[in-house]
């Protein structure tokens, strides 16, 4: 099991408001798995990744990371687990403009000291039939294109799971099913468990376990 997420429970207040967005959430990803969340806009989802990826802290419950409960580590550790295990797609991608799509995706491992690995990029972007838009700036390629290279910078630290959070949210039907088809092929090739949510039913039909998010908990 690399994650188990058990009775995570999460709210907001606005003022004197309190809005719960979690209550008895659970969830285990096996390694390699896709699991795939659905639900209505609202429910949760960015929520639910947010506290699984370690970015956000639940209200009570656990979350167990290569059978390591997170809240025994501070925050440094925690970004380390972060950056060496989990890989992140967000829908609104957040390419930074003045950087080509290359060096979009080896400035996580630049702005940790590092240098880029070339050689696992190129493959990546071959692998995305992205050979050649290495150097284009994001505003020089189209959404679905933007979402691929989004990709292949959260996949080059080998991350052993990959949480994507509706990554085909505003791509036309073929970019997504490409998108969605090339998620299949990483998991085939490298094993990486993917937790992806959507609001589109065709798209989570890949899911090895495909939940819906509903009153704060999963159905299968
Ligand atoms: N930081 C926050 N402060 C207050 N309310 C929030 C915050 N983040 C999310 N919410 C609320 O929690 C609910 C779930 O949000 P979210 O997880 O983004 O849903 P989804 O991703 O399924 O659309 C929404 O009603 C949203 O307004
Ligand atoms: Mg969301």
């Amino acid at each position: 099991m690399i994650l188990q997420a058990k009775s995570i429970c999460k709210s907001f207040s606005n003022g004197k408001n309190k809005l719960s967005v979690l209550s008895d959430f659970s969830l285990d990803v096996k390694s390699g798995q896709i699991i795939t969340i659905m639900g209505q806009s609202g429910s949760g989802k960015s929520t639910a990744l947010n506290i699984i990826g370690t970015l956000d802290h639940p209200d009570s419950g656990d979350i167990i990371l290569n059978e390591k409960n997170i809240q025994s580590l501070d925050e440094s550790e925690l970004s380390v687990l972060r950056n060496r295990d989990i890989g992140f797609v967000f829908q609104f991608h957040h390419l930074l403009p003045e950087f080509s799509a290359l060096e979009n995706v080896l400035m996580p491992q630049w702005i940790n000291g590092k240098d880029g690995d070339n050689l696992r990029a190129t493959s990546l972007f071959e692998k995305m039939d992205l050979s050649n838009r290495i150097s284009h700036l994001p505003s020089q390629l189209s959404g679905g294109e933007r979402s691929r290279v989004a990709v292949i910078r959260a996949l080059m630290n080998q991350p052993r799971l990959l949480l994507a959070d509706e990554p085909t949210g505003n791509l036309d039907e073929k970019n997504a099913n490409k998108l969605i088809d090339l998620l299949c092929e990483i998991n085939e090739d490298f094993q990486q468990a993917i937790v992806l949510t959507t609001h589109n039913p065709h798209v989570a039909k890949i899911g090895h376990k495909q939940y819906i998010l509903e009153n704060g908990s999963l159905s299968e």
